[in-house]
Protein backbone atom coordinates (compact mmCIF):
# COMPACT_ATOMS: atom_id res chain seq x y z
CA UNK A 1 0.00 0.00 0.00
CA UNK A 2 1.31 3.60 -0.76
CA UNK A 3 2.44 5.58 2.52
CA UNK A 4 -0.21 7.99 1.85
CA UNK A 5 -3.35 5.66 1.71
CA UNK A 6 -1.81 3.65 4.56
CA UNK A 7 -2.16 6.89 6.21
CA UNK A 8 -5.55 7.26 6.33
CA UNK A 9 -6.77 3.37 6.90
CA UNK A 10 -6.74 3.34 10.95
CA UNK A 11 -9.43 5.89 11.45
CA UNK A 12 -12.77 5.87 12.92
CA UNK A 13 -14.64 2.76 13.78
CA UNK A 14 -11.02 0.97 11.94
CA UNK A 15 -9.23 2.39 14.97
CA UNK A 16 -12.06 1.55 17.80
CA UNK A 17 -12.21 -2.10 16.42
CA UNK A 18 -8.44 -2.51 15.74
CA UNK A 19 -7.54 -4.21 19.03
CA UNK A 20 -10.92 -6.51 19.82
CA UNK A 21 -10.66 -8.02 16.27
CA UNK A 22 -6.88 -8.85 16.50
CA UNK A 23 -6.10 -9.75 19.84
CA UNK A 24 -7.38 -12.77 20.11
CA UNK A 25 -5.63 -13.98 17.21
CA UNK A 26 -2.81 -16.34 17.74
CA UNK A 27 -0.36 -14.17 15.83
CA UNK A 28 -1.44 -11.25 17.98
CA UNK A 29 -0.75 -13.54 20.99
CA UNK A 30 2.79 -14.55 19.75
CA UNK A 31 4.16 -11.29 18.77
CA UNK A 32 2.96 -10.00 22.33
CA UNK A 33 4.84 -12.92 23.87
CA UNK A 34 8.25 -12.34 21.73
CA UNK A 35 8.25 -8.27 22.27
CA UNK A 36 7.74 -8.08 25.38
CA UNK A 37 10.75 -11.16 26.40
CA UNK A 38 12.60 -9.14 24.54
CA UNK A 39 12.32 -5.78 26.00
CA UNK A 40 12.50 -7.79 29.27
CA UNK A 41 16.08 -8.10 28.39
CA UNK A 42 16.82 -4.27 28.43
CA UNK A 43 17.25 -2.13 32.25
CA UNK A 44 14.88 -0.41 33.76
CA UNK A 45 14.60 3.02 32.86
CA UNK A 46 15.53 2.33 28.70
CA UNK A 47 14.34 4.96 26.96
CA UNK A 48 11.72 3.33 23.75
CA UNK A 49 10.01 5.05 20.37
CA UNK A 50 7.49 2.74 19.71
CA UNK A 51 6.52 3.94 16.04
CA UNK A 52 3.54 3.27 14.97
CA UNK A 53 2.65 2.80 18.02
CA UNK A 54 -1.09 2.16 16.89
CA UNK A 55 -3.43 1.31 20.26
CA UNK A 56 -0.79 0.91 21.90
CA UNK A 57 -0.62 -2.68 22.53
CA UNK A 58 3.04 -2.98 24.55
CA UNK A 59 2.22 0.11 27.28
CA UNK A 60 1.23 -1.99 29.79
CA UNK A 61 4.94 -3.97 29.45
CA UNK A 62 6.40 -0.41 29.08
CA UNK A 63 4.92 0.36 32.52
CA UNK A 64 5.65 -3.15 33.54
CA UNK A 65 8.85 -3.15 32.63
CA UNK A 66 9.78 0.55 34.02
CA UNK A 67 10.26 2.02 30.48
CA UNK A 68 10.43 5.47 29.42
CA UNK A 69 8.56 5.01 26.31
CA UNK A 70 7.19 7.23 23.70
CA UNK A 71 4.95 6.51 21.25
CA UNK A 72 4.30 7.62 17.91
CA UNK A 73 1.37 7.04 14.99
CA UNK A 74 0.34 9.43 12.08
CA UNK A 75 -3.36 8.19 13.16
CA UNK A 76 -5.02 10.59 15.91
CA UNK A 77 -7.75 8.00 16.43
CA UNK A 78 -5.37 5.32 17.23
CA UNK A 79 -2.63 7.91 19.19
CA UNK A 80 -5.86 8.32 21.23
CA UNK A 81 -6.78 5.06 22.36
CA UNK A 82 -2.91 4.68 23.04
CA UNK A 83 -2.81 7.79 25.06
CA UNK A 84 -6.20 6.41 27.06
CA UNK A 85 -4.38 3.16 27.87
CA UNK A 86 -1.32 4.99 29.49
CA UNK A 87 -3.28 7.20 31.53
CA UNK A 88 -5.58 4.22 32.52
CA UNK A 89 -2.20 2.78 33.88
CA UNK A 90 -0.75 5.69 35.36
CA UNK A 91 2.08 5.85 32.60
CA UNK A 92 3.33 9.09 31.84
CA UNK A 93 4.24 8.91 28.23
CA UNK A 94 4.60 11.34 25.50
CA UNK A 95 2.33 10.02 22.55
CA UNK A 96 2.63 12.36 19.33
CA UNK A 97 0.85 12.25 15.92
CA UNK A 98 4.08 11.85 13.73
CA UNK A 99 4.88 9.86 10.09
CA UNK A 100 7.16 7.25 10.50
CA UNK A 101 9.40 8.76 7.31
CA UNK A 102 9.75 11.53 9.10
CA UNK A 103 10.12 11.43 12.41
CA UNK A 104 10.12 14.24 14.98
CA UNK A 105 13.07 13.50 17.34
CA UNK A 106 16.44 14.40 17.45
CA UNK A 107 19.28 11.39 16.14
CA UNK A 108 19.82 8.94 18.88
CA UNK A 109 17.54 10.40 21.24
CA UNK A 110 16.41 6.56 22.05
CA UNK A 111 18.23 3.50 23.11
CA UNK A 112 15.65 1.08 21.58
CA UNK A 113 12.92 1.02 18.56
CA UNK A 114 10.16 -0.86 18.37
CA UNK A 115 8.53 -1.22 14.78
CA UNK A 116 5.88 -3.75 14.75
CA UNK A 117 2.90 -4.82 12.54
CA UNK A 118 4.06 -1.91 9.57
CA UNK A 119 6.60 -3.10 7.40
CA UNK A 120 4.76 -5.44 5.46
CA UNK A 121 1.81 -2.61 4.74
CA UNK A 122 4.53 -0.69 2.43
CA UNK A 123 7.09 -1.79 -0.63
CA UNK A 124 11.11 -2.61 -0.12
CA UNK A 125 11.60 1.21 -0.47
CA UNK A 126 8.81 2.10 2.25
CA UNK A 127 10.69 -0.35 4.30
CA UNK A 128 14.08 1.10 3.86
CA UNK A 129 12.50 4.67 4.18
CA UNK A 130 11.44 3.28 7.38
CA UNK A 131 14.18 2.02 8.97
CA UNK A 132 16.30 4.99 7.96
CA UNK A 133 14.61 7.47 9.90
CA UNK A 134 13.82 4.30 12.92
CA UNK A 135 18.34 4.13 13.02
CA UNK A 136 18.67 8.00 12.90
CA UNK A 137 16.66 8.36 16.63
CA UNK A 138 18.11 5.07 18.10
CA UNK A 139 21.31 4.44 19.33
CA UNK A 140 20.87 0.55 20.28
CA UNK A 141 18.69 -2.02 19.72
CA UNK A 142 15.45 -2.57 17.22
CA UNK A 143 12.65 -4.92 17.74
CA UNK A 144 10.92 -4.66 14.50
CA UNK A 145 8.60 -7.50 12.64
CA UNK A 146 8.46 -8.33 9.28
CA UNK A 147 6.99 -11.51 6.83
CA UNK A 148 9.03 -12.17 3.92
CA UNK A 149 8.83 -15.32 1.15
CA UNK A 150 10.88 -18.00 2.88
CA UNK A 151 13.85 -18.68 0.36
CA UNK A 152 13.79 -21.50 -2.27
CA UNK A 153 16.93 -22.92 -0.86
CA UNK A 154 15.10 -23.44 2.43
CA UNK A 155 12.64 -25.91 1.26
CA UNK A 156 13.39 -29.35 1.33
CA UNK A 157 11.23 -30.65 -1.55
CA UNK A 158 11.53 -34.04 -0.63
CA UNK A 159 9.40 -33.45 2.10
CA UNK A 160 5.32 -33.25 1.00
CA UNK A 161 4.75 -30.66 3.16
CA UNK A 162 7.23 -27.97 2.43
CA UNK A 163 6.68 -29.36 -1.53
CA UNK A 164 3.25 -27.75 -0.94
CA UNK A 165 4.68 -24.38 0.49
CA UNK A 166 6.26 -23.93 -2.41
CA UNK A 167 3.07 -24.64 -4.59
CA UNK A 168 1.76 -22.06 -1.70
CA UNK A 169 4.10 -19.35 -2.12
CA UNK A 170 3.85 -19.12 -6.16
CA UNK A 171 0.19 -18.99 -5.71
CA UNK A 172 0.48 -16.07 -3.14
CA UNK A 173 3.52 -14.35 -5.97
CA UNK A 174 1.07 -14.84 -8.62
CA UNK A 175 -2.13 -13.35 -6.31
CA UNK A 176 0.57 -10.63 -5.25
CA UNK A 177 1.51 -10.02 -8.49
CA UNK A 178 -1.96 -8.46 -9.54
CA UNK A 179 -3.01 -7.34 -6.07
CA UNK A 180 -0.69 -4.82 -5.29
CA UNK A 181 -2.59 -2.83 -2.65
CA UNK A 182 -2.59 -5.04 0.07
CA UNK A 183 -0.06 -6.40 2.24
CA UNK A 184 3.06 -6.85 0.63
CA UNK A 185 5.46 -9.99 0.91
CA UNK A 186 9.28 -9.57 1.17
CA UNK A 187 12.04 -11.20 -0.17
CA UNK A 188 14.42 -12.12 2.71
CA UNK A 189 17.26 -11.22 0.72
CA UNK A 190 16.42 -7.74 0.26
CA UNK A 191 15.71 -7.35 3.97
CA UNK A 192 18.64 -8.61 5.08
CA UNK A 193 20.18 -6.25 2.26
CA UNK A 194 18.57 -3.44 3.78
CA UNK A 195 19.92 -3.89 7.37
CA UNK A 196 23.33 -4.62 6.19
CA UNK A 197 22.95 -1.13 4.10
CA UNK A 198 21.85 0.39 7.23
CA UNK A 199 24.35 -1.13 9.77
CA UNK A 200 22.46 -3.45 11.48
CA UNK A 201 23.67 -6.74 12.84
CA UNK A 202 20.64 -9.61 14.05
CA UNK A 203 21.36 -10.35 16.93
CA UNK A 204 18.20 -12.50 17.34
CA UNK A 205 15.52 -13.73 14.75
CA UNK A 206 12.40 -15.53 16.25
CA UNK A 207 10.31 -17.11 13.50
CA UNK A 208 6.81 -16.20 15.15
CA UNK A 209 4.54 -17.59 12.33
CA UNK A 210 6.05 -20.24 10.19
CA UNK A 211 5.54 -21.28 6.69
CA UNK A 212 2.28 -19.98 6.47
CA UNK A 213 1.22 -20.03 2.69
CA UNK A 214 5.60 -20.25 2.05
CA UNK A 215 6.08 -17.40 3.91
CA UNK A 216 7.76 -16.71 7.22
CA UNK A 217 6.50 -13.82 9.72
CA UNK A 218 9.57 -13.06 11.85
CA UNK A 219 10.46 -10.51 14.45
CA UNK A 220 13.94 -9.37 14.57
CA UNK A 221 15.97 -7.90 17.11
CA UNK A 222 19.00 -5.82 15.61
CA UNK A 223 22.05 -4.12 17.00
CA UNK A 224 22.95 -0.65 15.46
CA UNK A 225 26.97 -1.29 14.85
CA UNK A 226 28.74 1.97 15.99
C1 LIG B 1 -1.29 -2.51 11.68
S1 LIG B 1 -1.16 -1.07 12.68
C2 LIG B 1 0.16 -1.49 13.77
C3 LIG B 1 0.12 -0.74 15.06
C4 LIG B 1 0.98 -1.34 16.19
N1 LIG B 1 2.39 -1.28 15.90
C5 LIG B 1 0.55 -2.76 16.47
O1 LIG B 1 1.37 -3.68 16.33
O2 LIG B 1 -0.61 -2.96 16.82
C6 LIG B 1 -0.42 0.05 11.55
C7 LIG B 1 -0.28 1.45 12.14
O3 LIG B 1 0.53 2.23 11.27
C8 LIG B 1 0.07 3.57 11.36
N2 LIG B 1 0.64 4.28 10.22
C9 LIG B 1 0.26 4.21 8.93
N3 LIG B 1 1.06 4.96 8.17
C10 LIG B 1 1.98 5.53 9.00
C11 LIG B 1 3.09 6.40 8.82
N4 LIG B 1 3.45 6.84 7.61
N5 LIG B 1 3.80 6.75 9.90
C12 LIG B 1 3.48 6.32 11.13
N6 LIG B 1 2.42 5.52 11.37
C13 LIG B 1 1.70 5.11 10.31
C14 LIG B 1 -1.42 3.41 11.36
O4 LIG B 1 -2.07 4.56 11.80
C15 LIG B 1 -1.58 2.23 12.30
O5 LIG B 1 -1.73 2.64 13.63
Amino acid sequence: MKYDRLAKSYLGAAAEKYESDRSRLSKWKAEQQVVERLLAGFPRGSTVIDIPVGTGRFIPAYAALGMRATGMDISPDMTAIAARKAEKLGLNMPLHICGIRRIEAISNSFSIGVCICFLNWVDTDGVREALKELVRVTSGHLIVGIRHYAPLEELNFVKLEELGQFFLQMAVRLYKAFNRTGLRVHEKSAIHQIFAEKNLRVVEQVRVVPRKYGTDYYIYMLEKRQ
